[in-house]
């Protein structure tokens, strides 16, 4: 259905779950690797995508944390994050709200302001050269300590004015939203928005944790909310965005195919659900491929589609007058396309 693809792609939309290091590449890891005199256990591109094949989120986390290895200078950083930044373009989106990991890069001796200055350069070319605004958020790693995080939001500090929130991502299982309180609480005090990952791998207890032990604005992935009908019955009251990343469920078995994935019954139940690709180059897909294979598989109707351009706006953290401009884009785009 070439109509409803080329509808897809010319959609105003935001990306609100992207890890910026999960866009590397194999080619740019190449790339960086040689420029940077890094060896890398592949022969070839074709090697690196042939060993993208994973049973769970930890399959795949021992890999990307393996390739962010060639990310070591301010230019690495800007060049990641401008590529992702022409890519979401030509998908159709005006605005992406990015992760960074930034402790996969401290432990490894880069400094934090290598990172924070790369990825705010590119921030300003997406801006000024493809008119996609963002908002960058800084994820804590739940399997390291508190403590740790509690350090990496120090050296945060003098970036803190251009730091949009923190998250929380990596292992889940066994790392509860709880161990993360205190720092949460720190984050919130600085002004900070506030999401994590909840409810990907982990238990609906986890979503709960995150939303009443940390506070968040938002959940990501939350597809395990479904299975407390109470728990999901307080997210539409509250009217809680979820960050959904279908090809990132299929690819980590957290679904066995797309055509079962649960964003159709997440709208019918009146969640706030967004389309989103976690880490496109490892999960075979950049937004518009997320946004079609899922409208494919699910028979997502065209109002239904509207609904989470909106949402991907409503769940933003654009300001209330952004996001209304944002909304009367999406409307009129809706109106000129209309089924005749
Ligand atoms: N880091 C990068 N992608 C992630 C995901 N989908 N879940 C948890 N941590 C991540
Ligand atoms: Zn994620």
């Amino acid at each position: 259905m070439p109509d409803l693809e080329a509808f897809i792609r010319g959609l105003p939309k935001a990306e609100l779950h992207l890890h910026i290091e999960g866009s590397l590449e194999p080619e740019q890891m190449f790339e960086f690797a040689r420029r940077n005199g890094i060896e890398l256990p592949f022969a070839d591109v074709e090697a690196v995508r042939a060993a993208y094949a994973f049973s769970n989120l930890q399959d795949f986390l021992d890999i990307y944390y393996q390739g962010a290895r060639v990310l070591l200078t301010e230019r690495d950083f800007h060049d990641l994050a401008l590529a992702y930044f022409r890519r979401v373009a030509e998908d159709g989106a005006t605005h992406a709200e990015i992760f960074f990991d930034p402790q996969t890069h401290t432990e490894r001796g880069v400094a934090f302001a290598t990172v924070a200055e790369g990825l705010l350069a590119a921030m300003e070319e997406a801006r000024t050269t493809l008119g996609v605004t963002s908002k960058l958020i800084l994820c804590f790693l739940r399997h390291l300590s508190e403590e740790a995080a509690f350090e990496t939001l120090n050296q945060a500090r003098p970036y803190l004015d251009r730091i949009a929130g923190v998250g929380l991502d990596s292992s889940e299982l066994g790392h509860p939203p709880s161990k993360f309180a205190r720092v949460f609480a720190a984050a919130r005090e600085q002004g900070l928005k506030l999401v994590a990952h909840a409810g990907e791998e982990g238990p609906p207890e986890y979503v709960r944790e995150a939303l009443d032990l940390l506070r968040v604005d938002r959940i990501d992935h939350g597809n395990r909310s479904l299975e407390d009908a109470d728990l999901v019955k307080r997210l539409v009251a509250e009217a809680v965005p979820l960050t959904v990343c279908p090809l990132s469920n299929l690819k980590l078995c957290v679904v066995d195919e797309l055509p079962s994935h649960p964003l159709k019954r997440m709208l019918r139940l009146g969640l706030k659900a967004t389309i989103n690709s976690d880490d496109p180059a490892y999960f075979g897909g950049y937004l518009a491929e997320n946004w079609i294979s899922t409208a494919h598989a699910l028979g997502l109707t065209r109002d239904e589609l509207v609904t989470l351009a909106r949402n991907s706006f409503t769940g933003s953290f654009l300001t209330p007058g952004e996001i209304e401009s944002r909304l009367v884009e999406v409307d009129l785009y809706a109106a000129a396309h209309a089924p005749a």
